[in-house]
């Protein structure tokens, strides 16, 4: 961000200040700067593009940041093989390992291959389906009645965290944590997760000689790295100690769809990212739906009167719902900005000159506030924009939504997110009535997935009692 700041300076010759708040974001990591709409509105001075090279001396990197959509589609459709993730984003995502995640070129496509295989399967997807209803009906609801009976205050985004996270190890290697039965304190691995994509914001603003020697140092967000690390790795022995004594054969598990490594690291790598690819970015959506359909009771009103002609079940049918999880993802899509490295020098449709090694950020979040993009009314939560005159889902071209990302590396868990989200908010819309604690703080996180800051309170109401 900082770079960020002195770019526009050069760009558009916004004042100074900005400069001053981006360098001070960087030497007080705490500071209450709210980066990501900060990127907004510099984007939109900026026609969408900023370019940031003549820093680079100053900074050890060549920047460019978009939200245009024709350079959106060009980096990662149509000129996708020069644009992979690059050795840095494996470097600042370390934590999860050598996985389809983090993999390039040739080994990228056969990880890509393994794991389509597997979870575009029918057959994954009827059995998650059936996964997903048992969790709601025997881990959530009993929360939420728990809650609603005792009038005690919750915190949503930690209920979903927990709910998530057990579908997530439920899917990886058929491990239940029951991270829900600890209701009453937060849950440990979550906690570490949120930290790791704190970190990791923190690695991909920062110069990289500094978060080194913040690493070296054992400071900062590096330190709280650390100690995710070592949570995470915990988590999974316990979890692998536990199949030990079940006689779970971790090699014959461990064979594609898996991943293509036959190792307990490998095993552990391929387990914790699609946990993170899963849980953070699912839970993050649920909060920031239920939030905003708190803050809109006319959608949370036709939600409801759309899940109460048919059979909650019917996932396929609730339109409205589907819009509403749409317009939650486009203001707050879980990743708010994705990552790519120019391998060769190239020239953008916007014009931009790149050089080889240019770390191109697609701002993701930006992009969904953007006038030019969608309209004057961008910033308002409207699920209707979705919904074509034929009451069917509108289909908005790939480079214009990312949350799911685009091309080639489109994310492969969409579908079992939608019946994720899909059947855990129509069961709570339709049962319950959520009060979100007036005036609580509605903030993100500086991360890289779009946690809330403070959680989201909330008092929660059986409609039916
Ligand atoms: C609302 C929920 C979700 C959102 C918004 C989301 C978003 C994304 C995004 C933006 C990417 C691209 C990341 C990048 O290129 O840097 C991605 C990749 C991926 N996602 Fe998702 N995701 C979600 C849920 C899931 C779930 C539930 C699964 C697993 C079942 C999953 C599996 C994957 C995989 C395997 C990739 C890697 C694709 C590749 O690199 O080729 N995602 N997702």
């Amino acid at each position: 961000m900082i770079i960020l700041f002195f770019a526009s300076k050069s760009c558009s010759g916004l004042p100074h200040k900005r400069i001053l708040l981006g360098l001070l974001s960087i030497l007080f990591p705490n500071l209450e700067v709210r980066l990501h709409d900060k990127m907004a509105e510099i984007l939109e001075q900026n026609k969408k593009t900023v370019h940031i090279h003549q820093y680079s001396w100053l900074t050890g990197a060549k920047i460019l940041v978009t939200s245009d959509p024709a350079n959106v589609r060009h980096v990662m459709s149509t000129n996708f093989a020069n644009y992979p993730k690059g050795l840095k984003w494996r470097e600042h995502m370390d934590v999860l390992g050598d996985t389809l995640f983090s993999a390039d070129l040739k080994e990228w496509e056969h990880e890509r291959k393994l794991a389509r295989c597997f979870l575009s399967h029918h057959k994954f997807h009827d059995a998650m389906t059936k996964i997903v209803w048992d969790r709601i009906q025997t881990g959530l609801v009993p929360v939420l009645q728990r809650v609603s009976e005792q009038a005690l205050v919750v915190d949503l985004q930690d209920l979903f965290q927990k709910h998530i996270l057990d579908i997530a190890w439920i899917m990886s290697i058929g491990y239940n944590p029951n991270s829900l039965s600890t209701e009453s304190q937060k849950d440990l691995f979550s906690l570490a997760l949120e930290d790791v994509c704190e970190a990791a914001f923190t690695r991909f603003l920062m110069p990289h000689s500094l978060w080194k020697l913040h690493r070296w140092l054992g400071i900062g967000k590096e330190k709280k790295l650390k100690h995710a690390w070592e949570t995470i790795d915990r988590v999974f022995a316990d979890c692998m100690s536990k199949k030990d004594e079940d006689g779970f054969n971790y090699q014959a598990f461990y064979h594609p769809p898996f991943g293509s490594t036959a190792t307990r690291k490998g095993l552990r790598d391929n387990v914790i990212s699609l946990i993170f690819a899963t849980q953070d970015t699912t839970s993050s959506v649920l909060t920031w739906f239920f939030y905003s359909v708190a803050k809109h009771p006319y959608a949370e009103a036709k939600i409801r009167d759309e899940i109460s002609e048919i059979s909650p079940q019917e996932l396929n049918k609730l339109v409205y719902l589907h819009a509403a999880l749409c317009e939650t993802l486009r203001l707050y899509p879980p990743g708010p900005v994705l990552s790519r490295t120019a391998a060769d020098a190239d020239t953008l449709p916007s014009g931009h000159r790149i050089e080889r090694d240019t770390n191109v950020v697609i701002a993701v979040h930006a992009m969904g506030r953007m006038r030019s993009v969608w309209g004057d009314d961008c910033h308002e939560f409207k699920p209707e924009r979705w919904i074509t005159e034929h009451g069917e889902i509108k289909r908005v071209p790939y480079y214009q939504f990312l949350a799911f990302s685009a091309g080639p590396r489109i994310c492969l868990g969409k579908e079992l997110a939608f019946t994720m989200m899909k059947a855990t908010a129509a069961t709570i819309i339709h049962n319950y009535e959520i009060r979100i604690l007036k005036d609580h703080p509605a903030e993100p996180k500086n991360s890289i997935v779009f946690h809330m800051k403070h959680g989201l309170m909330a008092r929660i109401n059986n409609r039916w009692t």
